[in-house]
Order: structure tokens, then sequence, then C-alpha cells
């Protein structure tokens, strides 16, 4: 009898490791690109503080783009991009290329999350 209950005792205990390894299993790795913040909602003073060269984000219709690989790329020239590093570019990039969809395609390779 003591051996029976041993066992039951000894199963219980085992389902339970069991389960905790499947937790493990079933754990989600997120891929974060190298350099890169794992969110994908932003406030402005974080937009605001990527206005540079090294770093730089843009806000375009409320959502966030890290334009920064794109500064040395762009056909139009550097100082296009940087001079909405840090801001709303809406209105600058609309004014220039409006919604022609090379540019617009291009853009959404950068997005990184909505402004809230
Ligand atoms: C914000 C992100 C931007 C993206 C993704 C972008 C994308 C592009 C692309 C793909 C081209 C090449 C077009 C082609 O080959 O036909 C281009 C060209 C150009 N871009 Fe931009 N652009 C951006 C912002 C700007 C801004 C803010 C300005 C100026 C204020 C600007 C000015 C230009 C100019 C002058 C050209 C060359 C002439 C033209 O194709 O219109 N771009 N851009």
């Amino acid at each position: 009898m003591k051996y029976i209950l041993f066992l039951g005792i000894l199963l219980i205990i085992l389902s339970g490791c069991s389960s905790e390894s499947n937790e493990v299993t079933g754990d989600v790795v997120v891929m974060v690109p190298k350099g890169e913040v794992a969110k994908d909602e932003f406030i402005i003073s974080e937009v605001s503080s990527h206005n540079s060269k090294e770093s730089c984000y843009t806000i375009i219709d409320s959502k966030v783009y890290n334009l920064t690989e794109w500064i040395g790329k762009h056909p139009g020239g550097e100082n296009a991009i940087l001079k909405i590093c840090g801001l709303d570019g809406t209105s600058i990039f609309r004014a220039q290329h409006d919604n022609n969809p090379k540019q617009v395609n291009q853009l959404e390779e950068f997005f990184i999350g909505n402004l809230v």
C-alpha cells in the first residue's frame, strides 16, 4: 500500500516537472533587429531624441520610421532626410513625394511603430 502511495506521489511530481518544461519550449522568441528597440509605440519625446545622423526617427501620418540607414542611400541627398530627423516629417515628405508608390513603399521598410 505504501509502495502504491509512493508511486502516486512520484507520478504527481513528475507530471509537474513535464508541464514546466512544456512552458519553456512554449516560450516566444522575439527577433529584434540589431540596434532596434523591442516596442511598437512611441511618444513624441522619444522620437524627438532621435534627431541626428547617428539615429534618425521621423513621424509621417502618426507612424514612426527609423531613417538612419536611409540617410546615406537617399537619391535626393542626405540633407533632405536630416532635416526631418526627430520631427514630424509629414508635410515635407508629402510636398516632395506626395503619395508616389515608389517612395511610400520605400518608407514602409523603415516603419518601427505608431505614435501614441
Ligand atoms: C522620409 C523618407 C523618404 C523616403 C523613403 C524617400 C524616398 C525616395 C526615393 C525612393 C527616391 C528615388 C525616386 C526614384 O528613383 O524615382 C527619392 C528621391 C528624391 N527624394 Fe526622397 N524620400 C524621403 C524623403 C525625402 C524628403 C524629406 C525630401 C525633400 C525634402 C526628399 C527629396 C527627394 C528628391 C529631391 C529626390 C530626387 C528626385 C525625385 O526622385 O523626386 N525625399 N526619395
